[in-house]
């Protein structure tokens, strides 16, 4: 399917194993987000999520702890890591802080192991088990014995469905809010049918930052196409939605939809 931008591909039902978002994809979801915001909520405002100095600071170990370059630079790759991590350093903020460390080190690496883009069950409990024989090539020594269990967890039930988890797992707060904050990363999939449904999510402090969750990989997405590296990139997305703070969710994705016809038309 070359010459075909992955939105038409999901529209033809042919995506490939591994995928790659690209300048059309991200003009076309940054189009279909702006009929979002009667779903998110009328009276709802947008909310900007900054960037914090671990997850910068971890950059570089991401896209070599990944087995398969491929995936690294796919729509489960760096890009989607550092948002997961965002979005858990948010979710967790009003609970223990090492709690919180140890959900956005799961974030950065959980879907490091994973052999294809498509549902590829089993890349979780891969993960985890490349975490637990020290395997997975980035260092775990600022985690305490307790913070790694977290980890090992929250990886390896993520790609679980919810009635598959053990029930001692399903109603731990690290585990729903874990996968929660993959799911508000959903709005990068290219088919609407696959993105969060606020009435699935199960979690009512997630269900908030659905449009600021979409904003930042809308913006982050376009700066990387457009030439920005990765992390420069997320941070560039991350200081440009600052201004929104407050806005509502209809003026906040007619300026995030011009930002993004700029920066790549
Ligand atoms: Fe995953
Ligand atoms: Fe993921």
């Amino acid at each position: 399917m070359s010459g075909s931008s992955l939105w038409q591909q999901a529209e033809t039902g042919e995506l490939p194993d591994h995928q790659f978002i690209d300048k059309h994809t991200i003009q076309m979801i940054s189009q279909a987000l702006c009929d979002l915001p009667q779903e998110w909520g009328r009276e709802s405002c947008f909310v900007h999520l900054g960037v914090p100095d671990e997850i910068l600071r971890r950059f570089d170990d991401i896209r070599s702890a990944y087995s398969d370059a491929r995936i690294a630079a796919g729509i489960h790759g760096s890009r989607h890591a550092t948002r997961v991590a965002v979005f858990s350093f948010w979710l967790a903020k009003g609970a223990e802080v090492p709690l919180q460390q140890a959900l956005v080190f799961a974030a950065l690496y959980h879907d490091s192991r994973r052999q294809n883009d498509r549902r590829d069950l089993g890349h979780g409990s891969r993960a985890a088990e490349a975490f637990r024989l020290g395997l997975c090539g980035f260092s775990t020594n600022d985690l305490n014995v307790e913070q790694k269990e977290i980890v090992d967890q929250a990886m390896r039930f993520h790609d679980v469905d919810w009635h598959e988890i053990p029930d001692n797992y399903r109603h731990r707060i690290d585990i729903r809010l874990f996968k929660a904050a993959d799911a508000l990363d959903r709005y990068r999939l290219p088919k609407r049918k696959w993105w969060p449904d606020p009435a699935m999510l199960k979690h009512q402090p997630a269900i908030s930052l659905l449009p600021s969750a979409a904003v930042l990989m809308c913006l982050h997405e376009a700066y990387a196409i457009s030439g920005v590296e990765e992390i420069a990139a997320l941070t560039q997305a991350s200081n440009q939605s600052r201004a929104l703070n407050g806005s509502s969710l209809i003026e906040t994705m007619q300026v995030v939809t011009e930002k993004v016809k700029a920066l790549l038309d």
